[in-house]
């Protein structure tokens, strides 16, 4: 009788362990399953914003700027950006070819591009300075000097 009490209580404690991992999985967006964070990746250079990556200012939203990014073997465009101190920016990225990270080290932007993904981040820069952006995930003989600089003045 004791046992199946115990039995019961590490089924239900798996269970709400499982859920958590299930929700949070969920939250950091791995997989973005609305249709809209949906593209092409054959089409990245023809479709909006990535026609034109790099900052643009934007007027009557949360974010005073967007900052788009393409990655592909093995560089990310733009190469370098400059972005007024104390803006709030989202950064919106995709990538043309492989899975490509994207991590900027001493913040706590890290996200993983996938390819036919768009991966959106917004973000507030307090802090002067460069940034590295560097590619955290192995794609290929050029991984390790995909990198991209964000100044921030
Ligand atoms: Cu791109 Cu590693």
């Amino acid at each position: 009788k004791f046992e199946k009490i115990w039995l019961i209580f590490g089924v239900a404690s798996l269970i709400v362990f499982l859920s958590v991992l299930g929700v949070s999985a969920f939250h950091q967006g791995h997989h973005p399953s609305s249709w809209s964070n949906i593209i092409d990746p054959e089409q990245v250079d023809e479709t909006k914003p990535f026609d034109e990556p790099g900052l643009k200012k934007v007027e009557g939203k949360e974010w005073d700027y967007e900052l788009v990014f393409v990655a592909s073997a093995f560089l990310y465009a733009p190469s370098e950006v400059q972005i007024p101190l104390g803006s709030t920016v989202k950064i919106i990225a995709t990538t043309k070819d492989v899975i490509h990270g994207f991590q900027i080290p001493g913040s706590n932007v890290n996200m993983m591009l996938e390819p036919g993904y768009i991966v959106e981040y917004i973000t507030t820069l307090n802090q002067p300075g460069e940034f590295l952006v560097l590619c955290n995930e192995y794609c290929g003989v050029g991984h390790h000097m995909m990198t991209s600089k964000i100044e921030v003045v």
